[in-house]
């Protein structure tokens, strides 16, 4: 069985990453169950068709819980009255901190502001358990199983986030993905960029609404000042420059229907590539 495909979302706070990871699941989901055999005549979309016009069972930003929400404890496939039977069989979507059991733990430990205490390092090897944890439950097993896993931020944001921002640098980041995570690499990092102040707008304002609404505090890395934000930038860019056989950037004050044209066409090049046009 070949490796599945492992794809990782990357970005500022405010990036509009997780609807774009939405909006990439329903288009493989379309997608995918299109390549499965069909009733004759049944007609439907090409299994790589980049026209995404009109993408079925795209879930908006504010519908339902989220499949990368803490409230999700079947990473195996995205819930949702149209689930078919390929997603089941192919696709895993999965955020980081958080993603299992253990990680949603670790994940409110990390994101309260009462945490503000945390001291950097203790940060960083957090965010590192949950990674191996959420590897050694979930990533692993299913590439081992030959299926596409979407992960809402991996190493890249420790780099970014601990290394840069909090100023702990690249080496010691590489050096414990090494030991903690085997050096897994994603065959494909989708790096949203856009411009600093906006996404920071866009971040603060979110949060500020989230927390009146479900009473959780998840604010603790909003609170950083701009400077703390100009690091973890400057850090993604430069990872960028470092692997671009590996990062697609995708950067500048586009629309969210431009992104995610960007987005489609990086990962059909891909999956053309790993020869899995159809999918299966
Ligand atoms: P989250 O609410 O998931 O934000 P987003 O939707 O922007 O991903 O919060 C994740 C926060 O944790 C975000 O501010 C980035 C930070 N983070 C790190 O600092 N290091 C890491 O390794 C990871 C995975 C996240």
């Amino acid at each position: 069985m070949p490796r599945g495909l492992f794809i990782t979302l990357e970005g500022l706070d405010g990036s509009g990453k997780t609807t774009q990871i939405k909006r990439l699941a329903a288009w493989l989901k379309e997608r995918g169950n299109a390549s499965q055999p069909k009733e004759p005549g049944a007609p439907g979309p090409s299994p790589l068709g980049t026209g995404d016009r009109q993408p079925v069972g795209i879930p908006g930003p504010d519908s339902g819980p989220s499949p990368l929400g803490t409230g999700d404890r079947q990473p195996a496939g995205i819930p949702g009255p149209d689930s078919g039977a390929w997603e089941k069989k192919n696709l895993i979507l999965i955020r980081q901190p958080g993603g299992t059991a253990t990680g949603d733990r670790i994940r409110s430990l990390l994101l309260d502001s009462r945490s503000a205490a945390l001291a950097p390092m203790a940060e960083m090897a957090l965010m590192f358990a949950d990674r191996a944890q959420a590897i050694s439950e979930v990533i692993q097993p299913a590439l081992d199983d030959g299926k596409i896993v979407l992960c809402d931020r991996f190493t890249d944001s420790t780099e970014a986030y601990q290394g840069g921002g909090r100023q702990l640098g690249s080496a010691a980041v590489l050096e414990l993905h090494r030991v903690l995570c085997s050096n897994l690499q994603p065959d494909l990092t989708l790096l949203l960029l856009p411009p600093l102040e906006l996404a920071l707008l866009r971040a603060r304002r979110r949060n500020r609404r989230e927390s009146a609404k479900t009473g959780q505090d998840e604010n603790r890395f909003e609170q950083e000042q701009d400077a703390f934000y100009r690091r973890v930038r400057e850090k993604y860019s430069e990872i960028a420059a470092r692997e671009p056989a590996r990062v697609v950037l995708i950067e500048g004050n586009l629309s969210i229907d431009e992104v995610h044209q960007r987005i489609i066409a990086a990962v059909a090049e891909r999956l053309l590539a790993s020869g899995r046009i159809g999918f299966s």
